[in-house]
């Protein structure tokens, strides 16, 4: 049986694993320890670059002060400068009172802006000007500036050198923010965290849900070891978070293991920082598809109520569904837990798709296996 440790409490600004990238970066951490340095982090989508964030935090001179995070991707373009400057009552519509901004609670802390890439030119430009001089001037304040003495982390999943280039990113702002830049790789390039990852995941979320942690024998945690994790750390979370609820307290079977991780040889459409072009377009459908299988959201938040005010198309949907349909070789019963709904929603789902006409045939998903989608099939003909 895979040694499953009890400890008392976990840390969470504790970056876990044992591989030598991971060694690499506390030694990193620990060269930083006494340095107010702007960092960049930069690394794909899940691999733990908040994580890593509220380490380089907690282990320097404003451990203190607040880490305030902000996700510029997840901000409206309109409301990011007041979300980062503060607004005085009356400034907008809506602004009801006077709010100070992130960058003022993090003050004589940290601010990590998450998705930096994500900025628009305007907000580099603000930023920038922040940057500069450590000033700010709340939206529609006419009293001076006041100055502010926060540190700046950032990450990105892209590569923000790739922006440059492309004219996206302003080079003067990336390399004001890339004084010391500390990459993340992929999981499935340190497969020696993989079941330290495990380990820890198991006990803290078990422990969270106040559920006996299930048991996962030699042959399971092999099959962890090997298996690709396009969602890097999040989706190895999400699928101990799954296994936890299925079988608190039993032995987890290979089937459970396809079932809720049956996605297998994929790649993320996620860039790469390092190799691929940052600028691509990605379609809506493969948003939806990153939110439901590499974030953990249910199809029912994620999708279902955009769909409802229309602002999600037909087209749109059948795009997912057919995404879904590929990864799943067919099987809707799969596509169910794929996009994280419970078993029992199966009908609701069925129903919900032939009323709207968003079913395509699942024949045409039926191709001859992939050699690595071999167990995916088997799962796929078992349950349909
Ligand atoms: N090395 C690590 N140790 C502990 N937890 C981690 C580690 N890496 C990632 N996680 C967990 O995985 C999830 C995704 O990490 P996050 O930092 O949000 O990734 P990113 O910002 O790169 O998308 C979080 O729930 C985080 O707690
Ligand atoms: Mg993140």
């Amino acid at each position: 049986m895979f040694l499953f440790r009890h400890t008392k409490r976990i840390d969470m600004t504790q970056l876990i694993g044992n591989s030598s990238a991971v060694i690499a970066l506390r030694e990193e951490i620990e060269c930083l320890k006494r340095s107010d340095a702007k960092v960049l982090i930069t690394g794909e989508s899940g691999v733990g670059k908040e994580v890593l964030a509220r380490v380089l935090h907690a282990n320097s001179p404003r451990a203190s002060g607040k880490l305030v995070a902000v996700n510029c991707a997840g901000v409206a373009e309109s409301l990011l400068e007041s979300e980062l400057f503060g607004h005085t009552k009356g400034s907008f519509t809506g602004a009801y009172r006077d709010r100070p901004g992130l960058l003022e609670q993090a003050n004589h802390g940290t601010i990590f802006l998450d998705e930096v890439g994500e900025m628009s030119a305007r907000m580099q430009a603000l930023l920038l000007r922040f940057l500069e001089n450590g000033e700010i001037q709340q939206v529609g304040s006419v009293l001076p500036r006041q100055r502010l003495d926060v540190r700046i982390i950032s990450a990105t999943n892209r590569s923000l050198l790739d922006q440059v280039k492309a004219g996206a990113f302003r080079s003067d702002l990336y390399y004001r923010l890339n004084v010391v830049h500390l990459k993340i790789p992929p999981l499935r390039q340190r497969r020696d965290d993989i079941l330290p990852l495990t380990t820890h995941f198991l006990t803290f979320l078990s422990q969270q849900q106040n559920l006996d942690p299930p048991q996962v024998t030699d042959e399971i945690a092999q099959q962890f070891v090997e298996h690709a994790w396009p969602g890097n750390v999040r989706e190895l979370k999400n699928v101990i978070e799954r296994l936890i609820v299925r079988r608190s307290g039993q032995v987890v079977t290979l089937d459970d293991f396809w079932q809720v991780c049956p996605q297998d040889e994929w790649t993320p459409h996620t860039p790469h920082p390092e190799v691929e072009p940052a600028v691509r377009p990605v379609s809506i459908a493969d948003r939806l598809f990153d939110r439901m299988v590499r974030d953990g959201e249910s199809f029912w938040s994620a999708v279902y109520p955009s769909f409802l005010v229309r602002d999600l198309t037909r087209e749109n949907l059948r795009d997912l569904v057919s995404k879904g349909l590929r990864q799943t070789r067919g099987s809707y019963k799969i596509l169910v837990s794929l996009f994280n709904m419970k078993e029992s929603d199966y009908r609701r789902f069925l129903t919900f798709l032939r009323k709207h006409e968003l079913q395509p045939p699942f024949h045409q998903f039926r191709t001859p296996p992939a050699p690595g989608m071999a167990k995916v099939e088997g799962v796929a003909r078992r349950l349909h």
